[in-house]
């Protein structure tokens, strides 16, 4: 078994914030993420797969296929949006780094299966000092 990772960026909006709380009390539980004018960050996304090496390529899966996945499922939905307003896969969620990785994982899984390997993780870093990471369960 071999686990290999390929990273993807994009670029998007979000607030976190509930309808129940007032702005200031959202401000506390959510600190900045909660501006009400929506603010952005650069996301950095990792995904990783596992499976058995192809003896006739050496590879487990064709890093650029994986890429092209990645970049058709989650990317072209994610990049330059609006995640609590123009996300399919985020509808009715809030746009938290923890859902963002369900939902990547849920839009990747049956196409990296297509390619003869298994997701292994998904990893969304928001910033310089937090991330996520999702092991399907
Ligand atoms: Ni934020």
């Amino acid at each position: 078994m071999i686990h290999i990772t390929r990273r993807e960026r994009f670029n998007a909006a979000h607030r976190l914030f509930s309808d129940e709380l007032t702005d200031e009390q959202n401000m506390e539980v959510f600190g900045k993420c909660s501006n009400p004018n929506w603010h952005g960050h650069n996301y950095e996304l990792f995904v990783t797969v596992k499976g058995e090496i192809d003896s006739e390529t050496g590879f487990l899966v064709n890093l650029k296929t994986l890429g092209n996945i990645i970049k058709s499922k989650v990317i072209v939905k994610l990049d330059h949006r609006n995640i609590n307003l123009e996300v399919d896969f985020m509808d009715g969620k809030f746009a938290s780094t923890e859902n963002l990785a369900v939902g990547i994982w849920n839009e990747l899984e049956k196409s990296v299966i297509e390619i003869g390997a298994e997701l292994h993780c998904v990893k969304v870093v928001e910033s310089e000092n937090n991330y996520v990471e999702y092991y399907g369960s």
